[in-house]
């Protein structure tokens, strides 16, 4: 019998362990929809809507937004066009009902774990800036070209609410606690493969792609 649902794949890993870094180099190298979580719920803080009002205050936190709004929100993504041709999931799913949500629906092919130790992360995260459209940058690794003003929009940059040493560490409490079950769960379907995280972030993407 074929399988006619829409197929893609996760980027798993650690609050700033760079996902949505090698996403953005992923989506333009092979294509796939790229399906941020997080950049869905900060787009609905921003616009100030029911769901973005309810989510505010877990993020903030750095708690996770409950699961039945997350996964409303993923289904709808996952309807568009571009999405039913490939997509990519980065940040969901974190938890088990995610995870068990999403199997539902679709066929995962392949779980990329980008592994980072936890003492390199805090250093990430507090040093990241981020434009109001999403380009990321980091005031030491990724420095834009002119002081907190972004390369592509000439934007001011700002700093992620939930990007203090506090919430970094209950970010990672969050992901040892609810996202490692989600990552044995695809190692016992055999489609998790694990990247280095740590290095330049081309050299990143070049592991990413060989194993692709
Ligand atoms: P989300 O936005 O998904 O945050 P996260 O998973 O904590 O991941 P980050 O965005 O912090 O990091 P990243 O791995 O994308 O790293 P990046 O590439 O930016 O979620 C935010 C919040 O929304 C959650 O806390 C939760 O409240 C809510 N949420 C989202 N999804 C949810 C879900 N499914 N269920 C429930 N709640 C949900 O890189 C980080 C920094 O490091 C950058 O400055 C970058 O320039 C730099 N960097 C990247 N790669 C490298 C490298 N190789 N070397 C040096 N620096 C690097």
């Amino acid at each position: 019998m074929s399988d006619d649902r829409s197929k893609g794949i996760i980027l798993i890993g650690a609050p700033g362990s760079g996902k949505g870094t090698q996403a953005k180099k992923l989506k333009d190298q092979l294509g796939y929809a790229h399906i941020s979580t997080g950049d869905l719920l900060r787009a609905a803080v921003k616009e100030g809507t029911a769901l973005g009002q309810k989510a505010k205050g877990f993020m903030d936190a750095g708690q996770l937004v409950p699961d039945d709004l997350v996964i409303d929100l993923l289904e709808e993504a996952l309807q568009t066009p571009e999405a039913k041709a490939g997509f990519m999931l980065d940040g969901f799913p974190r938890t088990m009902p995610q995870a068990d949500a999403l199997d539902a629906v679709v066929t995962i092919d392949k779980v990329i774990d980008l592994q980072v130790p936890f003492e390199l992360i805090e250093e990430r995260v507090t040093g990241r800036r981020m434009s109001p459209s999403g380009h990321v940058y980091h005031i030491e690794y990724n420095p834009p070209k002119v002081d907190e003003r972004c390369d592509v929009t000439g934007e001011a940059l700002y700093q992620r609410s939930d990007d203090t040493p506090e919430k970094v560490r209950e970010r990672l409490a969050k992901f040892d606690s609810e996202t490692r079950p989600v990552i044995a769960h695809y190692q016992q379907k055999g489609v998790v493969v694990a990247v280095d995280g740590v290095g330049d972030p081309e050299e990143v993407f070049t592991r990413i792609m060989a194993v692709m």
